[in-house]
C-alpha cells in the first residue's frame, strides 16, 4: 500500500504546493489538504486511516488569522497570547483526528512557538543560546538590563515570528535606539517590510509596553560577524535529526529575515571559513533539533560570532522550511521537501 500524506495548511499557500509536488515527484498520492481555517472553525476535519499528517502553517491566510487572534488587519502586530492559546487547541485538535498518525509533534510545535520555553529547552541541553530574560514592559526591560550590565537586548514578542514586533534596542548614557520593522499606522501597530530607528525614548517606551502586553523574550544582543558590512545568520534545516539544507542571510540590519530585505549570501563564507567553524554550525544544529527529536524538521536560526568562532542559536522554528530552489547541503539535488519526504519513505522519522 502507499503513504498517504495530508497537510494542515492554507489552500494557495506556497508551502503546501511545495510539499503535494514533492510528494507528487515520488509517484505518490497528491496529499489532501486540511484548511488550517476549518480547524480553528471547529469545522469537520479528517483523512482516512492511516493517512500521515504533517502540519504546516497557518500563516498566509486572513481567515485563518482572524479566527486565530480575532479580527483586525493581518498585518497588524500583536495579540500573540490569543494567537498561541488558539493555535494550540488547533494543533489539539488535529493531533485527535481519529487514524492519522502525526509527521510532527503537537507538543514540540508549542514549545517552538513559545521562544522563552524554546530559549529554555536549549539552554537545559547545552546548545549555546545567548542569556535572556523575561519582561512585560518597558521599565522591565531597562531594569532587567541594568541589574545584568547590559547596554544592547534583542526584546522579542514571545509568541512572534518572521521578526513581527522584535526590537533591537541599546542605551547608552542617557540615550536609546530601537531598531524595528514594527510601525504605527492610524494607531495601530502594523509589520512593515522594512526596519527603521526610533530613538525617542517615549516612543521606544510606547512600542514596548504595546509588544509587553503579550509578553516579551528579552535576549543579550550577540554581536554577529558581517561580511562586506551585512551582520548575518545562517537558517539551518534539519531533516529527521540531520542538518540538510543552509543558507546564510546577510541583514540590511541587525535583522536578517529575508523578508525584510535580507540576501541570501554565498554560503562558502562560513563553510569555507575554516578553523572547524562550519563543523561547530553543523553540531548546534544537530543538537538543536535533538531538543524536538519527534519533529520530522526544524529550522534552526543560528549566529556566528564577530570573533568568527562563537556560535549561538537565536530560535528553532516548527515551519522553518520554506526556502524554496535551496539544495542540499551533500549535493544530491533535493530540496527541502524532498528532503523530507524521503526521510519519510525511508522510515526515518
Ligand atoms: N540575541 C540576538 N543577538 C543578535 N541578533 C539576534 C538575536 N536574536 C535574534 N537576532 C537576529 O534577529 C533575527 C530575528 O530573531 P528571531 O529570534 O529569529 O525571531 P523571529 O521569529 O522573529 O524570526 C534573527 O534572524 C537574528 O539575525
Ligand atoms: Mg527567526
Amino acid at each position: 500500500m502507499s503513504l498517504r500524506f495530508a497537510v494542515a495548511g492554507t489552500p494557495g499557500d506556497r508551502r503546501v504546493g511545495l510539499f503535494s509536488a514533492a510528494v507528487v515527484a515520488r509517484g505518490l498520492p497528491e496529499p489532501r489538504l486540511i484548511p488550517w481555517a476549518d480547524v480553528l472553525a471547529g469545522r469537520e476535519v479528517g483523512a482516512p486511516a492511516g493517512t500521515l499528517l504533517r502540519i504546516d502553517s497557518p500563516g498566509e491566510d486572513a481567515e485563518a488569522d482572524a479566527l486565530l487572534r480575532g479580527p483586525g488587519d493581518p498585518a497588524r502586530v500583536g495579540g500573540g497570547a490569543t494567537w498561541y492559546k488558539t493555535f494550540t487547541a488547533g494543533l489539539a485538535r488535529l493531533a485527535a483526528i481519529p487514524g492519522v498518525t502525526l509527521l510532527g509533534d503537537v507538543g514540540e510545535i508549542g514549545v517552538m512557538f513559545d521562544k522563552r520555553r524554546c530559549h529554555a529547552v536549549l539552554e537545559g541541553a547545552g546548545v549555546p543560546v545567548p542569556p535572556a530574560f523575561g519582561a512585560g514592559s518597558y521599565a522591565q526591560v531597562r531594569d532587567g538590563m541594568a541589574d545584568r550590565g547590559w547596554a544592547r537586548v534583542f526584546v522579542k514578542p514571545v509568541h512572534g515570528s518572521s521578526a513581527s514586533g522584535v526590537i533591537a534596542f541599546q542605551a547608552h548614557a542617557g540615550r536609546v535606539q530601537a531598531v524595528t520593522s514594527a510601525r504605527w499606522s492610524g494607531g495601530v501597530l502594523r509589520n512593515s517590510l522594512d526596519v527603521r530607528t526610533v530613538t525617542d525614548e517615549g516612543e521606544v517606551r510606547r512600542l514596548v509596553d504595546v509588544l509587553g502586553a503579550d509578553g516579551l523574550q528579552v535576549e543579550r544582543w550577540f554581536p554577529k560577524a558581517s561580511a562586506d558590512g551585512a551582520p548575518f545568520d545562517l537558517r539551518v534545516v534539519t531533516v529527521a535529526g540531520t542538518p540538510t539544507h543552509a543558507v546564510v542571510r546577510m541583514g540590511v540590519g541587525p535583522m536578517t529575515n529575508l523578508h525584510l530585505g535580507g540576501s541570501r549570501g554565498d554560503l562558502e563564507l562560513v563553510r569555507g571559513r575554516g578553523g572547524g567553524l562550519w563543523e561547530r554550525v553543523l553540531d548546534v544544529c544537530t543538537r538543536a533539533a535533538a531538543c524536538f527529536p519527534r519533529s520530522l524538521s526544524t529550522g534552526v536560526d543560528v549566529m556566528v560570532g564577530a570573533d568568527w568562532r562563537s556560535v549561538a542559536v537565536a530560535e528553532v522554528n516548527a515551519f522553518g522550511d520554506l526556502l524554496p530552489g535551496l539544495m542540499d547541503i551533500s549535493g544530491n539535488g533535493r530540496d527541502t521537501y524532498a528532503e523530507q519526504v524521503r526521510a519519510v519513505v525511508d522510515g526515518r522519522r
